[in-house]
């Protein structure tokens, strides 16, 4: 018995780079894969995958819905429970670049990127979990997983990439609100943090040095995370960001307050924006701040 024998999964963006990796790791674990992509300029990358999953006497189906697509999205995963009788788990992980400084991005360029990747995501976890809740409210059993894909340029900021960055930091608020809202359905909401040589990073000096044969970048080194998170195992773990580096994954905190950065007025008074100036340097240690206070 494999993990995920009798699971059928949606993978957007499957038909290269990480989400093909995924494709072909879920497979490989016995899940039916729904592999999403457009049908793009060089042939159709989404049927290439499933051909490749066939030979390896997997089961998948192409789809070559675009993630953007509101109704078309809903029309995915009807398809997909008419045809194979279930929905167990979703990867938000089609993804395009428009990189600009800020000052000659254009509309364009920021709304293609949020399309795709913010929109893409909401749409799919929207109509997943409309399908997981009428299966919760009917009485029936859920194990639905929802796996997320950010980036350090959404964690961390990037220059350039302020469409991206803004969108993959949005994910995060979106798989947070959805492990919030879905728990009491039995579904999950996790997303991950890949670093892969792709299309995507193609034009990125990184040090592709494998060592000893082990390839960092290579993007199938983030699927086995994100098979065990689309598996019934990880049932215990939702909300959270994971990191994948190479051969390893790191939780990585949400934002957090700072108890040692803080100002505070006279106890239960409204600040007063003309103390402020002096008030926000000593919190921030740009001038002394004296004797410790204990309030
Ligand atoms: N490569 C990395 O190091 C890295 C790092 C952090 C995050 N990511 C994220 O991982 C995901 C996959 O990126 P990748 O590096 O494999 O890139 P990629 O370009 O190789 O693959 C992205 C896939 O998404 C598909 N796609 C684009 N728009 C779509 C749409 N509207 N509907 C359906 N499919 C669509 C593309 O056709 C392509 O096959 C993206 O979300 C990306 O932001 C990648």
């Amino acid at each position: 018995m494999s993990m995920l024998d009798g699971r059928v999964v949606i993978v957007t963006g499957g038909g290269r780079g990480l989400g093909r990796a995924h494709c072909l790791e879920l497979a490989a674990h016995g899940a039916t894969v729904v592999v999403n992509d457009l049908p793009g300029e060089d042939a159709e990358p989404a049927k290439e995958v499933v051909a490749e999953i066939e030979a390896l006497g997997g089961t998948a189906v192409a789809d070559p819905t675009s993630v953007s697509d509101f109704d078309g999205v809903a029309g995915m995963i009807e398809r997909t429970v008419s045809q194979f009788g279930r929905l167990d788990g979703v990867v938000n992980n089609a993804g395009i670049l428009r990189d600009k400084m800020l000052t000659s991005m254009t509309e364009q360029d920021f709304d293609a990127v949020i399309a795709v990747h913010l929109k893409g995501g909401f749409n799919l976890t929207h109509h997943a979990s409309l399908h997981w809740r009428a299966l919760g409210k009917a009485g029936k059993p859920v194990a639905g997983r929802i796996v997320n894909t950010t980036s350090g340029a959404g964690l961390w900021g990037n220059l350039g990439q302020l469409n991206y960055s803004t969108a993959k930091a949005g994910l995060v608020a979106m798989t947070t609100v959805t492990a919030m809202e879905m728990g009491r359905y039995g579904v999950t909401a996790n997303i991950v943090s890949p670093i892969a040589r792709t299309r995507m990073t193609a034009d990125l000096a990184w040090d592709d040095t494998a060592v000893e044969g082990f390839d960092r970048l290579d993007p199938a080194n983030t699927s086995p995370a994100v098979a065990w998170l689309v598996s019934e195992e990880s049932g215990w773990l939702t909300g959270a960001v994971l990191r994948v580096d190479g051969d390893t994954i790191m939780r990585v905190n949400g934002f957090e307050m700072d108890q040692n950065v803080r100002y505070r007025t006279k106890a239960d008074h409204k600040l007063d924006a003309t103390k402020l100036d002096v008030g926000m340097r000593k919190a921030f240690g740009v001038l002394p701040g004296g004797i410790p206070s204990s309030s």
